[in-house]
């Protein structure tokens, strides 16, 4: 696993958009994966800027999300593909066709996971994985159980992410319980992952992501299975590992 510790959650933002915007440039039809959350704002914010100010170029970028609230329609406000569009898409040179995002109101949400795992195999799979991560380890929207599923699923949310979740909301009543999210394999068959923290709050969650212990009890210590793995903290999330 390797790190990039920047002193404030604005640096590590701009850290992790060089590094995606590199990855475009690299291979300008990428095949990323994107997670939505407080997190990931400053990083679509730069990335908006380098697209805006120095022409980083979209229009081949392929993305799939990580995660889609059930029930929610794609305009809805709290829907994920809304936070997309209003923090990245709508910004960007990116091509409506490339856009790719689990349905929250398909009439069968299990053959919808089948289908986003079939389209995500059909580009050949994720090139470059970006996470955020649940205070208790939550990678997508996999959370701590006895046994986790590989692929896209439906999945009932835990109470902490609910809870953790309702500041997005009028009221805590209004927060999903349940959502549909790719799997722990369809996560980590992703060629390369990144995944971004911030504040205190993440902390326990780091120093489980990277202890050498691997436990279902905190799903994103399965990350420490993959061999390209890189994490963008803040001083704050990363306090625990640096002592
Ligand atoms: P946050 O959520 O970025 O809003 O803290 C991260 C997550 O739950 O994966």
């Amino acid at each position: 696993m390797k790190y990039v510790i920047s002193s404030t959650y604005d640096e590590m933002s701009i850290e992790a958009a060089k590094y995606v915007a590199d990855a475009i440039k690299a291979k300008p039809d990428i095949v990323l994966g994107l997670p939505t959350g407080g997190t990931p704002v400053g990083m679509y914010k730069e990335l908006v800027r380098l697209h805006k100010e120095e022409g980083l170029d979209f229009s081949k970028v392929r993305t799939f999300n990580l995660d889609e609230y059930l029930g929610l329609d794609s305009d809805h406000p709290q829907s994920y593909r809304y936070f997309m569009e209003t923090n990245l898409f709508s910004h960007v040179n990116i091509k409506k066709e490339n856009i790719h995002f689990l349905s929250g109101i398909a009439e069968d949400p299990n053959e919808e996971c089948l289908r986003y795992e079939k389209a995500i195999a059909d580009v050949g799979g994720i090139d470059l994985m970006i996470l955020g991560i649940g205070t208790n380890g939550h990678i997508g929207f996999n959370e701590p159980a006895n046994c986790l599923q590989a692929n896209s699923h439906l999945v009932a949310l835990a109470q902490s992410t609910i809870e953790a979740n309702a500041r997005f909301f009028e009221k805590k009543e209004d927060v999903p319980t349940r959502a549909v999210t790719m799997g722990v394999g369809s996560i980590l068959r992703s060629k390369e992952i990144i995944l971004l923290a911030s504040g205190k709050s993440k902390q326990d969650a780091i120093y489980g992501t990277t202890n050498g212990v691997v436990t279902l009890d905190l799903p994103a210590s399965l990350l420490q299975l993959h061999r390209d793995v890189t994490l963008f903290l803040d001083e704050e999330a990363a306090a625990k590992i640096k002592k």
